[in-house]
């Protein structure tokens, strides 16, 4: 007979119960539910709503139990539909008609809340660690690549050189904002649930914050109508998500690009690539190919669960049992790429000469001819005009800036003089753009102190 059987007359459909059951993918909560019902057991001993005796015996139980369903000794049931239940009932299995006194003054609606919560506080836990050892390996990357000039772009057309330590410390005040998102999110999802009940609370004299305290929770949420309907903090997590895996997924785009012969910026290591089964010679980036393909399913999910949200009555509705693979899904969707990302990252190889190649070989200092005529007190527009002259001059000469004669410069400007050599140099461009988070390399070295003092606030 299922838990709540006492009021129907029949079995369920057994449609039913495989439509409505959850077990398949909320045991991913097990250790969750039972580290829930230990607090909640000892707080029921605690104000003398259930003897101490019975406490006990139900939380010896619990570890029983816990320790069966870790193990795979038990079996986990669609009949009994849920994780909460499957516990409970795996509960009484083993210490007998006493264990039917732990659902006291709670329901599944403020222990599943609680269980979310959880499974959550961990994950961020791991998702932000995992964050962090990617800054780790952009930072050295950063820190060994002070002096490795590449082309920056915008339009995906050579704009103005910067240095490849520049670029990465891009990234890693990306995922520092992300990192600063989840630890946020921290204060919304780490407070207690439990105590409110199915919806109104409940009518036994508990201590809600003795639980919280139990769990290591900042505190308690406010109103029981809301705890139970509340799943903002998981729609918070799968934006935070959404935004890690969209930055995973733009450094995923330019390593696929830069891996290309047409780039050949860098080499990722052997051991973070695969071959074709039929084309002998390749050698793919199928790991960033697929953190950029993962994207879809993350954002999916949020979009998901924003949707499954945005018509619910209050309180509980059945609906938000869709609250759970998403959210799973995308946990270890993230983690797997960022457990990735570190070591790919630290081992790949910069083809430092490639790209200082590639800039040489470019009109991506012709700012910097428009900037020093501006220096010889000519109005930037008509510097602007002067260079472009320049460039288009040089392209139909099939040269670069630097390979016109200091003759054929003065055509354009007699302003120009011998010293135009050196100020066109890709170091001397990167080093012109001496401002606060520029590319300047004495400027990219701050900006590699900043991250230190950001990660010690981590
Ligand atoms: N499996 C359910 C869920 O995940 C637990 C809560 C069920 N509550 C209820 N009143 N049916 O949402």
């Amino acid at each position: 007979m299922k838990l709540w059987g006492g009021r129907f007359t029949k079995p369920t459909n057994q449609l039913v119960d495989e439509y409505t059951a959850s077990i398949t993918f909320d045991q991913k909560l097990a250790q969750f539910d039972i580290q829930g019902s230990l607090a909640h057991v000892k707080m029921l001993a605690k104000c003398e709503i259930i003897s101490q005796e019975d406490s006990e015996q139900i939380a010896k139980g619990l570890l029983v139990v816990a320790e069966k369903i870790a193990n795979d000794q038990v079996e986990l049931t669609e009949e009994n539909e849920d994780i909460h239940m499957n516990v409970e009932k795996l509960l009484i299995d083993e210490v007998g008609p006493v264990g039917g006194k732990l659902h006291t003054g709670r329901s599944r609606n403020d222990q599943v809340a609680l269980d979310m919560r959880l499974y959550l506080r961990d994950a961020l836990v791991t998702i932000s660690q995992l964050l962090f050892d990617v800054q780790q390996a952009l930072v050295k990357q950063a820190e060994a690549n002070l002096d490795t000039v590449l082309p920056g772009y915008t339009h995906l057309q050579r704009a103005q050189p910067v240095l490849f330590a520049h670029h990465m410390m891009a990234y890693v005040f990306m995922f520092q904002r992300d990192l600063e998102r989840l630890a946020d999110s921290w204060k919304r999802v780490n407070k207690s649930p439990l105590g409110a009940g199915a919806l109104a609370g409940t009518s036994f004299p508990i201590d809600r914050e003795y639980v919280a305290e139990q769990l290591n929770f900042d505190g308690i949420t406010e109103n029981s109508l809301d705890s139970v309907s509340d799943r903002d903090f998981v729609v918070e997590f799968l934006a935070d998500a959404s935004l890690v895996i969209m930055h995973l997924s733009r450094l995923s785009e330019e390593l696929v690009q830069w891996s290309s012969a047409e780039f050949n910026f860098i080499e990722l290591d052997d051991a973070f690539c695969t071959g074709s089964s039929m084309m002998p010679q390749k050698k793919n980036p199928d790991v960033p190919e697929l953190v950029r393909g993962k994207t879809g399913r993350v954002f999916g999910h949020l979009s998901g669960m924003l949707t499954t949200l945005k018509g619910l009555p209050l309180a509980y509705n059945k609906d938000m049992q869709e609250d759970k693979e998403g959210m799973f899904d995308t946990v270890e969707t993230i983690k797997g790429a960022l457990a990735l990302f570190a070591p790919m990252i630290e081992t790949m190889e910069v083809k430092k000469e490639t790209m200082y190649q590639a800039v040489a070989k470019d009109y991506s200092n012709a700012t910097d001819l428009a900037d020093y005529l501006v220096g010889k007190d000519i109005p930037f527009r008509e510097a602007h005009a002067i260079v472009g002259q320049t460039v288009l001059y040089s392209i139909e000469q099939n040269k670069y800036l630097l390979d016109l004669s200091l003759e054929e410069f003065m055509q354009f400007s007699d302003q120009i003089a011998e010293d135009i050599y050196q100020v066109l140099s890709p170091k001397a461009v990167v080093n012109a753009r001496n401002v606060a988070g520029g590319t300047a390399k004495n400027r990219v070295e701050d900006q590699l102190k900043q991250a230190n003092a950001l990660f010690e606030q981590n």
